[in-house]
């Protein structure tokens, strides 16, 4: 289930979500505003599968790490630890979004992006 998968995830984010400082960005009050953002949702998908490298800003820090890329995950998987970070530490779906399905991460598969294509993408999303 999702929690057991962020198991892969907290070395870095933080069992608390919360991430470091300028090395590792929050996932706590941040993957909402991922959501909330127009197109955010699909590219919260993409970013799960391939990663992203490249300079970042989260809540007015800067970050310029390597996300690693999760695509060993089955489209079930996926689906679960999107679920999971969606609604942890007080992060919840925004209004009218549903959960995570599968179908929707397989739809994002079939469409193998590099983890630079990730990070040019992430600049459409305006996210501060
Ligand atoms: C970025 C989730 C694993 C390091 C992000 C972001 C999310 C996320 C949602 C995007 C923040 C944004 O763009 O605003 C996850 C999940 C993981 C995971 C769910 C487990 C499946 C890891 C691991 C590491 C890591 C293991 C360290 C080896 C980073 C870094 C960034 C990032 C450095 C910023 C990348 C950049 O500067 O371009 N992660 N992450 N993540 N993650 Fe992860």
């Amino acid at each position: 289930n999702g929690a057991a998968l962020y198991q892969q995830c907290q070395g870095c984010h933080q069992p608390n979500g919360a991430g470091i400082p300028g090395v590792f960005p929050p996932l706590a009050g941040h993957v909402p505003e991922i959501l909330a953002a127009k197109g955010g949702r699909t590219w919260l998908i993409q970013l799960l599968l391939w990663g992203m490298s490249g300079e970042i800003s989260v809540k007015g820090r800067k970050y310029n790490g390597v996300m690693p890329g999760y695509r060993q995950l089955s489209d079930a998987e996926l689906a679960a630890l999107l679920n999971h970070i969606s609604t942890q530490w007080g992060n919840k779906l925004p209004p009218g979004q549903r959960p995570f399905t599968a179908d929707e991460v397989k739809a994002q598969r079939a469409k193998t992006l590099t983890s630079a294509q990730v990070h040019q993408a992430r600049k459409a999303l305006g996210l501060q």
